[in-house]
């Protein structure tokens, strides 16, 4: 029986374009959806403008604008943008709609009858002139553990404390410099607490990724707090029932989002088969997967499973999380030229490349994905155009000339035609684990026993002789089937493609069912070009067209009105150059630290625990240099420490800071000491 699947990709924010990070995630889940409807199974792809909060509201007021205005526009860009990349969400909604209304009170309504909603006062700087309730990135000022100025209310990036806004020294609003005043309000608060048991069984379901149970079970261990739902008037977004002034915080009806769009498009389907209750209610047998980036985890896996289980909806069946894209090894950055937005890239390059080199690289870990432009063109030119394109061009003329296109009916090779066959079931289970790179590898091995197949038997000489006539139409029949096997193995990554290859071959779309026979007396058409080779230079123009001057005439940073100047750390924020500024890296604390004692732990081939003296106490780290060192030699020696690492929990225990040390690792590592003269304790600079 077919699966029924809703699939989403995390919302994005209506404040600015689709760049080639966003991107990577539809991508990512569209050649999963696309895998899923050439299996069969009803798949329905939604996805919606995340457009609520105060930013939205201020964004429009500059720009003389309702709220309303502003996010159609950008909602308007963000669907064009993810056609020309061929994503096929069957709806993209906004999370300002009334759907997204419905669900949001009734979700609440629910939260509130079962008890699961408490209200609590909270103070809060509020900007008076603004008439605003200022969140923590809207208020800077000093340090109050550091004194450094110019920092967020929630932390500082000069020393890495953390605070309340409210301890700032001489805090200022960044929408209007009014030195903001304390005023308490009632917030209306989720109480997550009680859902710590169910979220830790149920982020072991293999509902997330293993890595992210291990990362989310540490939270889950402390125990987890109410969370504020709530923001005070003005804000752009939706009331919360029975107030006027109180408004559903962005992240909570976010999400309901997803519900929001989906309803969206079954109210225009209209499709007995098609049912918003069938998906949605607690014991739907249809399946619900998101795809979000790594960055995002807990609003998915921690809040929003269990809000839905409060409002007594169905859980997802799976949270897949990935990590970020870099370009040649470091965040995309505007000054280099490799903070690429969507639009930009389709101005140079064909969509297909960067799918298929996404796809390359895909796996089902949250690590991150680099993507090298030297690279990126090798296998575009290599694998795509000049192995799989490669196998048809090479065959079908013979076929088209001397046989009028129809192929031979009967096999050459059946073993080696076998490979393909077989392979089909193993490639599908690699697309529905998410593991891409590897489908990709098992479909880029085929190509190159195709192309072996095709030199090995040369129809370009055979085609000279009249003995070998039949042989002619026997070879390149069997290379025009491999062929068909390899487009419908990358279909679900090259769409484009796929199509035109459907064209040539004379068949109707392709889907995964037809892996079980071949063409055969088949008639197929004149071969025409399917993909272009990428040249180097298109590359370099398109970077060079993507790169921001770092300064401007004036020597000022282009800076968006009314921000502070200063770096930030925003979740999702990959704007920012590759270097550090120095606030960053005065960021982390070293210390000069006298090695105590070090000792072999047990069941670790590596590692040594050391017990360090860092002046006015001591601490237990895990360095990995036991291959390089005797314990004993190490034993009153001098090291340099970091400090203010946040403790890592390991599995011999808890590791508190990390020493300096060079080298590749192994035997070869050399741990790094002061001059003599140095004390334990001395800070590090
Ligand atoms: N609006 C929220 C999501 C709400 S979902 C109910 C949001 N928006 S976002 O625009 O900041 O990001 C949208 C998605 O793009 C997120 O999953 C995020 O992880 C992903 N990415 C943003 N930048 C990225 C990279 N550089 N690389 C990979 N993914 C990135 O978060
Ligand atoms: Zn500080």
């Amino acid at each position: 029986m077919s699966r029924r699947i809703l699939v989403t990709s995390a919302l994005p924010n209506a404040n600015g374009p689709i760049h080639l990070g966003h991107m990577l995630e539809h991508v990512q889940t569209d050649i999963w959806v696309r895998f899923q409807r050439m299996r069969g199974n009803q798949t329905v792809y939604v996805c919606a403008d995340d457009t609520h909060g105060t930013a939205t509201m201020i964004k429009a007021e500059e720009e003389s604008v309702t709220p309303e205005v502003l996010v159609e526009g950008i909602r308007q860009l963000h669907i064009k943008d993810f056609q020309g990349f061929l994503i096929s969400h069957d709806n993209y909604h906004s999370t300002h709609s009334e759907e997204n209304q419905h669900f949001s009170s009734l979700i609440y309504n629910r939260l509130q009858e079962k008890g699961l909603i408490f209200t609590k006062e909270v103070e809060q700087l509020y900007d008076s002139e603004k008439g605003l309730f200022l969140a923590d990135r809207f208020v800077v000022g000093g340090c109050p553990k550091c004194k450094v100025e110019g920092q967020y209310g929630d932390n500082c990036e000069a020393c890495g404390a953390t605070y309340d806004a409210t301890d700032l020294i001489e805090p200022k609003s960044i929408y209007s410099g009014a030195t903001p005043e304390l005023r308490a309000s009632t917030h209306y608060f989720f109480d997550l607490a009680s859902y710590t048991q169910f979220l830790k069984d149920w982020t072991r379901t293999n509902a997330v990724q293993p890595e992210i149970a291990n990362k989310l079970s540490e939270w889950l261990d402390d125990g987890l707090r109410a969370w504020d739902i709530s923001r005070d008037a003005p804000y752009f977004g939706f009331t919360i029932p029975g107030t006027t002034d109180k408004y559903f915080y962005v992240w909570m009806d976010a999400p309901i989002g997803y519900m929001a769009s989906f309803q969206n498009y079954c109210n225009a389907q209209n499709d007995p088969n098609l049912q918003f209750d069938d998906f949605w209610k607690a014991d739907s047998s249809a399946e619900v997967h998101h795809f979000i980036g790594k960055d995002i985890v807990n609003f998915h896996a921690l809040f929003w499973p269990a809000v839905l289980d409060g409002a007594d909806f169905r859980t997802p069946t799976k949270v897949h999380a990935h990590g970020f894209v870099t370009v040649d090894g470091t965040k995309m950055s505007k000054s280099r030229g490799t903070f690429i937005l969507a639009e930009k890239y389709l101005e140079h390059l064909n969509p297909e490349y960067l799918r298929y080199y996404y796809a390359a690289k895909l796996n089902s870990s949250v690590d991150d994905l680099d993507i090298n432009l030297e690279d990126f063109v090798l296998r575009v030119n290599s694998d795509l155009v000049g192995k799989v394109i490669n196998i048809a061009s090479r065959t079908a003329g013979f076929l088209v000339k001397n046989f009028d296109g129809s192929m031979a009916a009967e096999v050459d090779d059946s073993e080696l035609m076998a490979k393909f066959s077989t392979q089909a079931e193993n490639i599908a289970g690699l697309y529905e684990d998410g593991e891409f790179s590897k489908a990709v590898r098992e479909i880029t091995g085929l190509a190159d026993l195709a192309n072996q197949y095709i030199a090995h038997h040369e129809p370009w000489a055979m085609v000279k002789n009249p003995e070998q006539h039949d042989k002619v139409q026997l070879v390149c029949s069997q290379a025009i089937n491999m062929f068909r096997f390899l487009a419908i193995f990358l279909k679900p990554i090259l769409p484009a493609t796929a199509e035109k290859a459907e064209e040539f071959l004379g068949v109707p779309p392709l889907t995964w069912a037809d892996c079980d026979h071949l063409l055969s007396g088949h008639k197929i058409n004149k071969f025409k070009p399917m993909l272009q080779r990428i040249e180097a230079k298109t590359v370099a123009q398109l970077v060079e067209a993507s790169a921001e001057p770092a300064e401007q005439a004036d020597g000022k940073k282009p800076a968006a009105k009314n921000k502070p100047q200063k770096s930030s750390k925003q979740k999702g924020d990959s704007s920012d150059s590759e270097y550090i500024d120095i606030n960053d890296f005065n960021k982390v604390s070293l210390k000069v630290a006298k090695i105590i004692s070090a000792e072999p732990v047990e069941g670790a081939d590596k590692l040594l625990q050391l017990t360090l003296d860092v002046g006015d106490h001591q601490r237990s780290v895990f360095s990995g240099i036991k291959e390089a060192y005797n314990p004993e030699d190490l034993v009153g020696r001098l090291t340099i420490v970091v400090v203010n690492l946040a403790p890592r929990k390991m599995r011999f225990g808890v590791s508190e800071g990390m020493v300096l040390a060079a080298g590749p690792g192994g035997a070869d590592i050399f741990l790094l000491s002061p001059d003599s003269g140095a004390t334990p304790g001395m800070d590090v600079k």
